[in-house]
Formats: structure tokens, C-alpha cells, sequence
């Protein structure tokens, strides 16, 4: 939108206010809901809901397979960065697809052979950390199965013995198409912690286990698709349509297309391009303003909002570009919500109050980075600076990271000296495990909507309302007149 030619420049300094997290706080209001009861399920896309309305970021020190099988085993949802190739991300995504497949795949099972010695099988096994196998024949069919206490010395196995002498040869199988309870009530009625899955003539197809069967219910919580299969988000870049149709075939449920400006109108036909040509949902972004969303809302499945917010973006310095963060997420929402087009905060949440504010402006879910960048989860080791504990974190558009191939969200120039930072590469305290992150993340922001009443993520955007807050109000809310003695699992003051 041109302004008016014959317009006074200084018209453009009457200005409309835009607000970010720290000028705004949750109202409190009357309230039967108990913070453990809220529920936080959400939809992430179209057709994608999440059991937690969380994301882990699509850069190179935050998502890689690692932290996508954990965001989604808590229920939230990880996109792979793009700093990958094809290839690699094509892996990764299998990778997370078959995390916690119920049936273990053929190729994966560890299987013996009849003619093996005792000795040889025992110590394959241990290489490949299972403790039994199916033994097959050359054909595959499903001959028995030896485990660990087929070969315990007491059983008077020798170990140059054959695999077919010592194996057990009345094995329990299953077909295809076996439930997880039918498939535990026969482990249970055979004393039995594996099940070979045979096909119509004996043929190994795949395995069952006890443990996995276990592992699978301990994470109930979890996104997964409809044939079970942990949920993962790729990122591509807007004019990638190769790599989004090989991400969509490797599996990835999300498709985001990773653009620093995604109102750039180039970008928004290619990206309509790519919802053309893949199944998976399509993400849009990332966006700032209502006119970006207008200008996507017809074709995507969810609009990701954040001009500069994030932690390690230089972005509006260096270009002097930007939105601040719940203005823009309240822009977009009121688009996006005509069209029940899910609205995706990403970027500078620092507290887990900042991302339950952003779902009050209208976000459906919200995305981090430095948040989860220091977990055992996200890429890259623990390095230890003056006795503390940090790991690497930095921006997409950083030198570092541009160097490694991520430029292409950003300006991205031939040769190094060249290039046009956005982004600065940093360090970030070391946090431990995810799933302790994500704790205090979630029941922070349970405890918003208990305060403002709401039991729900689409009924606590509808009743929350914010007040403004002034410097000194700003103050008031932290710490404040106390040397702070111990570190609190939610807080830090020097964030
Ligand atoms: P937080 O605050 O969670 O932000 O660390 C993560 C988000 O920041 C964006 N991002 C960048 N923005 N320059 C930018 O202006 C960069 O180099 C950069 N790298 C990441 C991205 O949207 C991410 O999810």
C-alpha cells in the first residue's frame, strides 16, 4: 500500500502504537479452573492438532531428529532445520517417523540365522543392545526365536553349538494387522517380551516388544499421525518445491516454508506453489502484519508471525524492519481466525508468561528457540566457560550459521565477507533434559488461564484480556529489592 502521494511526511509520524510481551499483562479474572485441569491441546495447522501448542524452532542448534522425537513424544511438534541437505533431511525425518513405531520394520529387526554359533549371536546381540532375535532362514520365514536365556550356561549350551540347538523352536507369531492389546495378552499368556509379525506364509514382516508396546503407552501424550507414527515439521525454503515434494514424501506432516519475509510476493507464489504440489499441511511465514495474512490466509494451513523477535535476531537493527511480537500476533490472528487458519507465535519467548500471553493475542501456538537450545535434546555438545555450562545457539541468519548453508531465509551473499548478518551466533546456559523444560514451560502457562478462568486454548483466546504496564509496572513484576539466593527452575534474571 503506497501513501498518499500528496501527503505531509510528517503524517507518517503519527503513528500507531505496537506492543510486544513485556508491555502487556493477563488480566486477572474470576476463576473455578484449576491450573493442572487447563487444558492446552491445540491445532497447529488445518489438519494437525498437538496435545501441547509448542514448537521447537527450525535451526541448525535447536531441531534435529533428537529434539523432534521429543518434542513430539511430550506432545508439542519439532521442525527440522534447513541447514541440512536433501538427503540428510529426508533421513531425519524417517528417523523421527520410526521413533516409536510399535512394529519394528524388517530391516530394523535383528535376526539370527539356524547355522550361527551360540558364541557369534550372543555377541551380535550385545553390539545391537537387544536381548533376543528371530531366527530366519534364507527366505526369511520365521523358524524360531533365541533370546538370552536360551543360551544361559546352566542349559548346558556349548557355545560352538548351532543356533537351531539352542533356539526356541515353538515360537508365538502374529500377523499384520495384531492390536497393541491383543499383541500384550499374548506376551502375557506366553511369557513371552517379543512377538515376530509373519506374513501369510511365515515371511518376517517385523517385531513387537514388551518394552516398546510399554514405551508407547508411557507416552500417551504424544502427536502422533494416524497410522501411530510420531508427528514431525520440516522446514523448506519458499522456492524449494524439490525439497518440500521429497520432505512430503519422506513423511514430514508440516511443511514450513522458512522465509525471514514471507510478504515478499515471489515468496507467497511459490509457496502457493508448494501447497499445490505436497499432501502435507503448509505453514506460511513468517509474517507481521494483517496484510501478510490476508495475502496467504486463502491458501495456508496455518501463518507463522515474527519480524525480529527471537532472541539472536539482529534483523531490526540491521534493517530497521519489524513488528513487535503481540501486535503482530493479534494482526495476524484477526485474519487468520475469519478462516479458522491456525496462527503460529514465533520468536522472543523468554518465559513461559510470554508464551501464554501470545495465545491471549491470538496465537494458536507458539514456537521457541533459546528456550530449548540448551537441552540435551538440541544438536551440539556442552561447553564448559568459567565452571558454567553452555551450549551453542545461534541465529539462521548468522554468519556461522549462513556459512553452513542457511543463508537462503535471509540475504545470503556469493562470498563470506559479503554476507549481511541478521542474526549473531551466541551461547546459552545448559538446561538439562526437554522434558524438564517443557514442564515448567506448560504448567506456567496452565497457571495463565487458571487466572484468567479459561479451561481451554480456544476458550482462554475468547476471555483473556490484557492491561498495559508502565516501566515501573514492568519492574514491579520481576524480582525486584532481594539478592536472589537460588536458582528457580522458571526464572532466570538475566534473561
Ligand atoms: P527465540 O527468541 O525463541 O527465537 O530464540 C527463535 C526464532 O528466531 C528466528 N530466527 C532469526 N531471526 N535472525 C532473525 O532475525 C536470525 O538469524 C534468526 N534465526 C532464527 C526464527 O523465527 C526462530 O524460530
Amino acid at each position: 500500500m503506497e501513501s498518499n502521494e500528496s501527503e505531509p511526511f510528517s503524517e507518517k509520524l503519527r503513528v500507531p502504537e505496537a506492543l510486544t510481551f513485556d508491555d502487556v499483562l493477563l488480566r486477572p479474572k474470576e476463576s473455578r479452573v484449576e491450573p493442572d485441569a487447563a487444558d492446552v491441546s491445540t491445532k497447529v495447522t488445518k489438519n494437525v492438532d498437538l496435545q501441547i501448542p509448542i514448537l521447537s524452532a527450525a535451526m541448525d542448534t535447536v531441531t534435529e531428529a533428537g529434539m523432534a522425537i521429543g518434542m513430539a513424544r511430550e506432545g508439542g511438534l519439532g521442525v527440522l532445520h534447513r541447514n541440512m541437505d536433501t538427503a540428510a533431511m529426508e533421513a531425519s525425518i524417517i528417523q523421527v517417523k520410526r521413533a516409536d513405531e510399535l512394529v519394528i520394520r524388517r530391516e530394523n529387526v535383528v535376526t539370527a540365522s539356524p547355522d550361527q554359533t551360540v558364541d557369534d549371536v550372543d555377541a551380535m546381540m550385545e553390539q545391537k543392545g537387544v536381548s533376543g532375535a528371530p531366527v530366519v532362514d534364507d527366505d526369511d520365514t520365521v523358524l524360531g526365536i533365541i533370546s538370552g536365556t536360551d543360551i544361559r550356561p546352566y542349559l548346558e549350551v556349548g557355545e560352538n553349538d548351532e543356533v537351531r540347538e539352542a533356539m526356541t523352536d515353538e515360537v508365538v507369531t502374529a500377523a499384520e494387522d495384531v492390536s497393541a492389546r491383543d499383541a500384550l495378552e499374548l506376551m502375557y499368556d506366553h511369557k513371552i517380551e517379543r512377538v515376530p509379525i509373519v506374513d501369510d506364509e511365515d515371511r518376517l514382516v517385523g517385531l513387537l516388544t514388551m518394552q516398546g508396546i510399554l514405551a508407547r503407552r508411557e507416552n500417551e501424550n504424544a502427536a502422533r499421525d494416524a497410522d501411530g507414527r510420531l508427528r514431525v515439521g520440516a522446514a523448506v525454503g519458499p522456492f524449494e518445491e524439490e525439497r518440500a515434494v521429497a520432505a512430503d514424501e519422506a513423511g514430514a506432516d508440516v511443511l514450513f516454508i522458512d522465509c525471514a519475509h514471507a510478504h515478499n510476493l515471489n515468496v507467497l507464489d511459490s509457496a502457493e506453489a508448494i501447497t499445490e504440489s505436497v499432501d502435507a499441511d503448509v505453514v506460511v511465514g513468517n509474517v507481521g502484519t494483517k496484510e501478510a495474512a490476508e495475502a496467504c490466509v486463502d491458501f495456508a494451513d496455518g501463518i507463522k508471525v515474527g519480524i525480529g523477535p527471537g532472541s539472536i535476531c539482529t534483523t531490526r537493527v540491521v534493517s530497521g524492519a519489524g513488528m513487535p511480537q503481540i501486535t503482530a500476533v493479534a494482526e495476524v490472528a484477526d485474519v487468520a481466525s475469519q478462516q479458522d487458519v491456525p496462527v503460529i507465535a514465533d520468536g522472543g519467548i523468554r518465559y513461559s508468561g510470554d508464551a501464554i500471553k501470545a495465545i491471549a493475542a491470538g496465537a494458536d501456538a507458539v514456537m521457541l528457540g533459546s528456550y530449548f537450545a540448551g537441552t540435551d535434546e538440541a544438536p551440539g555438545r556442552v561447553i564448559t566457560m568459567n565452571g558454567k555450562k553452555y551450549k551453542q545457539y545461534r541465529g539462521m541468519g548468522s554468519v556461522g550459521a549462513m556459512q553452513s548453508g542457511g543463508g537462503e531465509r535471509y540475504l545470503k551473499e556469493e562470498n563470506d565477507e559479503d554476507y549481511v548478518p541478521e542474526g549473531v551466533e551466541a551461547a546459552t546456559p545448559y538446561t538439562g533434559t526437554l522434558a524438564s523444560e517443557l514442564h515448567q514451560l506448560v504448567g506456567g502457562m496452565q497457571s495463565g488461564m487458571g487466572y484468567v478462568g479459561a479451561e481451554t486454548i480456544p476458550g482462554f483466546k475468547r476471555r483473556a484480556e490484557f492491561v498495559r504496564v508502565s516501566a515501573a509496572g514492568q519492574t514491579e513484576g520481576h524480582p525486584h529489592d532481594v539478592m536472589i539466593t537460588d536458582e528457580a527452575p522458571n526464572y532466570s534474571p538475566n534473561e
